[in-house]
């Protein structure tokens, strides 16, 4: 038997009944703040991913080669692709484009709960606001979605001006696996790499601030900075809004383009693969050939969120069976779509069966069935019985409807 792909998975009926209500939850907060969806190719030249990226995501790209010799790449993330699409269709729109996304991504890792090599990224663009109210907005936004879904989880907010100013003075190379041991949490490493470098002291201030949680413990290691005004307006808006976070000047974030403001979001119930939101402001589209305008933006692990609400959010339609002899056909076709069009599912027999097979196969797949005979064609009425307590009655088409639509609706 063939089987898929390491790392990707299928999703018979009743999951993608419980994706789709939670996509839609999502959509839902992101348009009521005015985000608009936008969609780009699942591949990209291979360039726009690599340019900065980092390297983490770039030894886990898709890459393949086109018949015409193109390097292409399976998106890895969107964010880039986003911004790639603004510089070539919308530069000159008025700002601040509100964008966002559903759509998945491919990145070769090693495949485990929570981790897939095909996985969903719901997600959001401010493009062209650089406020503090811009950054507030999308962490709100951020919240607002999350808590929609229902999931359990814990916001962490920082800044990487603060973990910037403190190894500025290091080589590129040096600063880059600081951040990436600080990303990983991995503060043995990050011990390790500075003591080779004749810098025990600088580890240990890296580690007490990520340990801070108030601006002024931070402030007090750092120093003051240019962005601290903006860092305490921004979290004044999440404040008065109520978003509940905490912050943490660790937060490093795995992909390059980050500039300021930094925020992840962590399931309560998940293992290791609990991280299922990340975010902040970045600049990306002068690269790409458009002007140095700034962005802010996240992405939520939408299949980790999923893990995380369990069965949750699966809400079953109430179905019909439409039943009927061979008179009763062509009233039953018309009964059908009655009930479609008042937007309840019904299904009818296409194996030519009689009516207790019929009816034996409505009690195992639906909720109600309506039977339609030689009486009920003639009449215009129809046989409603509820396949879960065995009730029957005769009803007209439109109090059947109501009926079971009363039934959905409990
Ligand atoms: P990211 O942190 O690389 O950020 O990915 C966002 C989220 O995607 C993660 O927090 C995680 O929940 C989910 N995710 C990542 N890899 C996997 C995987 N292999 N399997 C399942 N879920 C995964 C970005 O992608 C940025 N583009 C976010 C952003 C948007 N920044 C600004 N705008």
């Amino acid at each position: 038997m063939l089987q898929k792909p390491r790392g990707t998975r299928d999703f018979l009926p009743d999951e993608m009944d419980a994706r789709r209500t939670v996509e839609w939850r999502m959509r839902d907060v992101g348009r009521r703040w005015g985000y608009r969806e936008v969609c780009t190719p699942e591949f990209e030249d291979l360039e726009l991913f690599t340019m900065r990226s980092g390297e983490g995501i770039i030894e886990e790209m898709y890459v393949f080669e086109d018949k015409g010799g193109r390097k292409l790449a399976l998106r890895p993330e969107i964010t880039a692709a986003v911004i790639r699409m603004y510089v070539n269709e919308a530069k000159v729109a008025p700002k601040p484009l509100r964008w966002c996304y559903f759509a998945d991504c491919f990145r070769y890792e090693r495949p485990q709960k929570g981790r897939y090599r095909q996985f969903w990224q719901f997600g959001v663009e401010l493009i062209g606001a650089d406020s503090a109210m811009a950054d507030a907005e999308v962490i709100m936004v951020a919240a607002d979605i999350l808590n929609a879904t229902g999931v359990r989880y814990e916001l962490k907010v920082g800044h990487l001006a603060l973990m910037r100013n403190m190894i500025a003075d290091l080589e590129p190379a040096a600063r880059r696996k600081v951040r990436a041991h600080l990303d990983k949490r991995d503060f043995e490493g990050l011990k390790v790499t500075l003591e080779a470098m004749g810098k025990p002291d600088l580890a240990q201030s890296l580690v007490t601030l990520v340990g801070c949680r108030t601006l002024k413990e931070a402030f007090a290691i750092t120093g003051e900075i240019p962005e601290a005004e903006r860092i305490g307006k921004t979290l004044a808006v999440l404040d008065s809004y109520g978003v509940k976070y905490s912050l943490n000047f660790g937060i490093a974030r795995g992909l390059d383009y980050y500039t300021g403001i930094v925020f992840e979001g962590f399931a309560d119930n998940l293992g290791a693969e609990n991280q299922i939101l990340g975010g902040g402001t970045y600049r990306l589209a002068h690269l790409f050939g458009g002007d140095d305008v700034a962005s802010c933006g996240f992405a939520i692990g939408f299949d980790r969120v999923m893990v995380s609400l369990g069965d949750a959010p699966l809400q079953k339609d109430t179905v019909v069976g439409v039943v009927c002899t061979e008179e009763g056909r062509v009233r039953a076709l018309a009964v059908a779509r009655a009930f479609r069009e008042a937007g309840i599912r019904a299904e009818m027999d296409l194996m030519e069966r009689g009516l207790g097979a019929q009816l034996a196969h409505a009690s195992k797949s639906a909720d109600f069935a309506v039977v339609i005979g030689k009486r009920e064609a003639e009449s215009g009425g129809v046989t409603l019985r509820n396949l879960k307590t065995g009730e029957q009655k005769a009803l007209d088409l439109a109090a059947a409807i109501a009926e079971v639509g009363a039934h959905g609706s409990r």
